[in-house]
């Protein structure tokens, strides 16, 4: 197959020590421009072993809901930074027939967190509280999700597609250079947050190639093969959580984890240049913060500006810092506010939130708030997209929400939990780990569900599954799976190029363009700041994994080369 990586960009591409155009990695497919390719189904996700155990339950003919459930646990064993029964996530689905729905096992807030529970007495919000220890906490919805997802859509017995997870934690995981490093990096944490020494530290530093055996967890996904989603939230994982909470000064209850239930929601969905976009509903803001971005950049012939020009990226930049100051106040728990989503996706609103736009000038972001209706550098939540013989896709992003969560393990259920709490405004203005600001809407209460950025997506042209695609990053899922889709889009990229292709980010405060290493070319900075942005470069970020419809009718599977990410397609 041809390479089809454009010239101008294969200069910058290749600068890049890890772009999708020079071979680099050690799985062998997936730093190449072409991505892998498969004639009846794909899947792609952060971890080679859970790819390979996907792609295992595709072949013995289970669909891909079986594949993302089977997936979803591997994560959990092979990619604990990130893949999670203590956390939660967003299935975005399209089934063969075309049906289209998502799935929100989310965590909750419990039902004795309150509204001020990270403040001192001063009203200052207590460092560390909402994301280090048991207090940081949600009520996981993973395993419900799980569960949920494969009683209306998957076709396998429910202990097929679990075994393999517990397979691999009895026999032990074999640590990347990347995980090794990641678990080193948060030896003092882990020790800090718990009161016993978890599995996951050792004296000496963990190396690529060494084995960690998980045999708790193993046990903790043994009872949930043998009693779904009971296994989990009741009886014996249940109780060893709770005592785990008490243990360590935190606040989720037996009640809290009966009451449990994941959500079935409408999805956003709009159109980009002809193509269908489905996207994540709240208590995320990507759906419609991907739909709002799209269709204000819409109007403009950005492939005829081209990739990573000084119009193409003013324009967006300019999209980013409208969108992100109307999450801040407009967005949160659907259950608990009333979110204005046909308004904020209202053609005309959109159109007037862009009428300030000035090619020649940046808007400061001073000057931009919501409108009037009509650390970063991390992959620590997870994203893996898959499609089946039948041409039915699942888009899922999990988390832990930061790195190995709250750095908390259940001892004795050898799970990690999530510190999913920060994502909720913790104070009005007072930003987040990920510098996002919010109010009102995604205060906390009892019960709710923190506002998440994840963006689990997908793409129909001409009423034919055409893309799946999400990615980890925080705040900045949201204007990685723009970039992913513009890439493919309006600038012509596969699978594999869009994905590795450098990125940017602004996201209205702080107010500056973050753009990746190659991501923009000096003269660009140059112009760009003559318009009046700041640009403040950081490290890699994001894991954008997706698959993607070639003309000749095979799926393109890319895997973003700044990870361990792994296509695998058959
Ligand atoms: O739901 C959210 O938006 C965040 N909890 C996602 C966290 C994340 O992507 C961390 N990875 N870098």
């Amino acid at each position: 197959m041809k390479k089809r990586c454009p010239s101008s960009l294969l200069l910058l591409l290749l600068l890049w020590q890890f772009t999708g155009c020079k071979p680099t990695d050690q799985h062998g497919s997936t730093a190449q421009t072409q991505g892998v390719t498969g004639e009846k189904g794909m899947v792609v996700s952060a971890h080679p072993e859970a790819s390979r155990i996907g792609l295992a339950i595709l072949q013995q003919g289970g669909n891909a809901y079986d594949a993302a459930v089977a997936t979803g646990f591997a994560l959990a064993v092979a990619y604990p930074v990130a893949g999670n029964i203590g956390g939660g996530g967003f299935l975005v689905y399209r089934k063969q027939d075309g049906e289209i729905g998502a799935l929100d096992y989310r965590e909750k807030a419990p039902k004795a967190a309150s509204r001020d529970m990270y403040l001192d007495a001063q009203k200052n919000v207590i460092a560390d509280a909402s994301t280090l220890g048991h207090l940081a906490v949600g009520v996981p919805g993973a395993v419900d999700g799980l569960a949920a997802m494969h009683q209306k859509l998957g076709s396998l017995p429910w202990a097929t597609v679990v075994q393999p997870a517990i397979d691999l934690a009895r026999k032990g995981v074999v640590l990347t250079e990347r995980e090794a490093r990641m678990l080193n990096e948060d030896r003092e944490n882990f020790i800090k947050a718990n009161k016993f020494i978890p599995s996951v530290v050792r004296d000496t530093p963990w190396w690529k190639g060494d084995v960690l055996a998980l045999p708790e967890l193993a046990s903790s996904l043994e009872r949930i093969r043998d009693k779904g989603r009971a296994g989990f939230y009741e009886g014996q994982t249940a109780d060893l959580l709770v005592k785990e909470m008490q243990r360590g000064g935190g606040i989720i209850s037996h009640q809290d984890l009966k009451e449990y239930h994941s959500v079935w929601r409408t999805p956003i969905t709009g159109t980009y240049r002809g193509y269908k976009v489905i996207s994540m509903p709240p208590p995320s803001s990507g759906g419609i913060a991907l739909l709002q971005l799209l269709q204000m950049v819409e109007p403009y012939d950005l492939s005829k500006w081209g990739w990573q020009q000084p119009n193409t990226v003013h324009v967006m930049t300019e999209a980013q810092r409208r969108v992100y100051a109307d999450r801040a106040t407009y967005l949160g728990d659907p259950d608990f506010v009333k979110v204005p989503v046909s308004s904020l996706l209202s053609p005309a609103y959109l159109k007037n939130r862009m009428a300030t736009l000035d090619m020649e000038r940046a808007t400061p972001s001073s000057q931009v708030q919501a409108g009037q209706l009509l650390a970063r550098e991390s992959d620590q939540t997870t994203h893996y997209s898959i499609v089946d013989q039948w041409g039915n896709a699942a888009s899922i992003t999990t988390t832990l929400n930061g790195g190995y969560g709250s750095k908390v393990v259940v001892e004795g259920a050898g799970f990690i939990l999530n510190n999913e709490m920060d994502d909720f405004s913790a104070k009005p203005g007072v930003p987040n780990m990920f510098g996002l600001i919010g109010g009102e809407a995604n205060a906390i209460a009892p019960g709710k569900r923190m506002l998440s950025s994840m963006t689990p997506t997908i793409l129909e042209k001409d009423g034919k599954l055409f893309m799946v695609v999400g990615t980890p990053g925080g705040s900045t899922i949201i204007t990685s799976v723009f970039q992913a889709i513009l890439n493919v889009v309006d600038h012509g990229m596969g699978m594999q190029q869009a994905v590795a292709a450098p990125r940017f980010h602004h996201q209205w405060l702080p107010d500056r363009i973050e753009p990746e290493a190659a991501a923009l070319s000096p003269e660009v900075r140059e112009v760009l700041q003559k318009r009046g942005h700041t640009l403040q470069e950081r490290g890699r970020y994001g894991a954008v994994d997706g698959i993607l419809k070639r003309k000749d009718g095979r799926w393109e599977g890319g895997a973003d080369p700044r990870g361990d990410d792994t296509a695998l397609g058959y």
